[in-house]
């Protein structure tokens, strides 16, 4: 007897986890126990990586020895860097990074090993490579060398310092880490069980986090980031908002991307935070536009009873646009972003499955045919003329 396929695993439970609670209806998300509301006005990236991976804060000298660690890991070997430069400058950054991130496994001082200890050492390098690499990419195909990391500072500081080779800003470097400490983590979501399923098989974590990239490359995933500051910038001016609501999404339906949750039905937390950081980094820079239209497009959505009924509100990806836009940062390195971020939630969770690993392996029903008579080629009915 068949079973009741449920294909997009909604409520499905797959396992057990001390990284994040995430309450759809509530419309609330913790880190370890912490709500993320403290933990995006108080904690930086790296201590939030720490209570991720070690289910617990750190103290003064845990979280500097891990600042320390990553930063002085976040080299990128020679032979990268010239690989690197042999890509077409118009390669999507997200293939870069699955190309990048293959390759750096073979430069690593533990490939051999796949131990939970070695996947720790490995992540640590991992957190530094990966932000070393989106502002190497970036600096690479606008024709400029790439700039070493800095051992002394954070990793948004570093990212910042290694796009320009300038000290800083703060309001920025602030601006990114709480970007970072929100979208570190957010419990089973795809490209999470992607790394799992991966490292289920025993598979290593450089292919766990090259798979978890593909599945958030996706539009419907970590891809709807650049997916809606396309569509504000499609936009263009406040003014248009309301006749673009009208004719692209109650006449053609088009979706809002940035909006909708396959787990929150109530106010994704993260956009509320977001979206206060959107403003003031909007109003500090002197343009507020692309602020002012997603605010507008979002009221236009919460007034409008298809997205009250289905309550689909901004997610993270919404207000974030617009925050990553006003740092500078062009449309398609957004996503990468999200990969500088979420390499602490994947490794916590690698480490998770590693601990107490399962196959993930299951099943599917079958609807095709049965009991065919097999025939040899020549006797097979012609299907095509080509
Ligand atoms: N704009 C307009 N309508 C939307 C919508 C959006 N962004 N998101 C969902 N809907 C509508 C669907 O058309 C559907 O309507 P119906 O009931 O008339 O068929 C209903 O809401 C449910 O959508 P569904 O696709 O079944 O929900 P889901 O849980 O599978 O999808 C997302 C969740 C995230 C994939 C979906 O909301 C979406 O595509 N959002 C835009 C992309 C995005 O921001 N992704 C990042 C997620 S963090």
């Amino acid at each position: 007897m068949t079973e009741q396929a449920n294909r997009g695993l909604e409520g499905v439970v797959v396992g057990e986890t001390r990284t994040s609670l995430v309450d759809g209806a509530a419309g609330r998300l913790s880190y370890g126990g912490y709500c993320i509301e403290d933990l995006a006005a108080h904690a930086s990236f790296e201590e939030i990586v720490y209570l991720l991976w070690h289910n617990r804060l750190p103290d003064v000298a845990e979280l500097e020895a891990l600042r320390h660690d990553i930063a002085s890991n976040a080299r990128l070997p020679e032979t990268l860097l010239a690989q690197l430069r042999s890509f077409p400058l118009d390669a999507d950054p997200m293939a870069v990074l699955e190309s990048a991130l293959a390759a750096l496994s073979f430069h690593d001082a533990d490939a051999a090993d796949n131990s939970l200890e070695a996947a720790r050492r490995k992540a640590i390098r991992l957190t530094g490579q990966i932000t070393t690499l989106c502002a190497a990419w970036i600096r690479l195909r606008q024709g400029d060398d790439p700039i070493a990391p800095r051992n002394d500072l954070s990793l948004a500081g570093n990212f910042l310092y290694m796009l320009r080779g300038e000290e800083p800003d703060e309001t920025a470097t602030a601006a990114l880490n709480v970007y970072l400490v929100l979208l570190a983590e957010h419990g089973m979501n795809a490209s999470t069980f992607t790394a799992r399923v991966v490292t289920a098989t025993e598979s290593d974590i450089h292919s766990a986090v090259v798979a978890a990239i593909s599945a958030l490359k996706g539009p419907a995933h970590g891809g709807a980031n650049s997916a809606a500051m396309n569509m504000f910038i499609e936009i263009g001016e406040p003014c248009r908002v309301a006749d673009w609501f009208r004719d692209e999404v109650l006449d053609k339906r088009r979706r809002i991307m940035g909006i909708g949750h396959r787990v929150y039905k109530a106010p994704d937390p993260r956009a509320r935070v977001l979206k206060q950081h959107a403003r003031a980094l909007a109003a500090s820079s002197g343009n507020s536009k692309w602020f002012d239209i997603a605010e507008k497009l979002e009221l236009a959505a919460r007034a409008n009873e298809f997205f009250i009924q289905r309550r689909l509100f901004p997610n993270v990806d919404y207000y974030s646009a617009i925050l990553l836009y006003t740092i500078d940062l062009d449309v398609d390195m957004f996503t990468p972003l999200f990969v500088m971020s979420r390499i602490a939630g994947w490794s916590a969770h690698i480490f998770e499955q590693k601990r107490n690993n399962r196959l993930i392996r299951p099943k599917a029903n079958y609807v095709g045919p049965l009991d065919l008579e097999w025939k040899p080629v020549t006797e097979r009915p012609v299907q095509s003329t080509g």
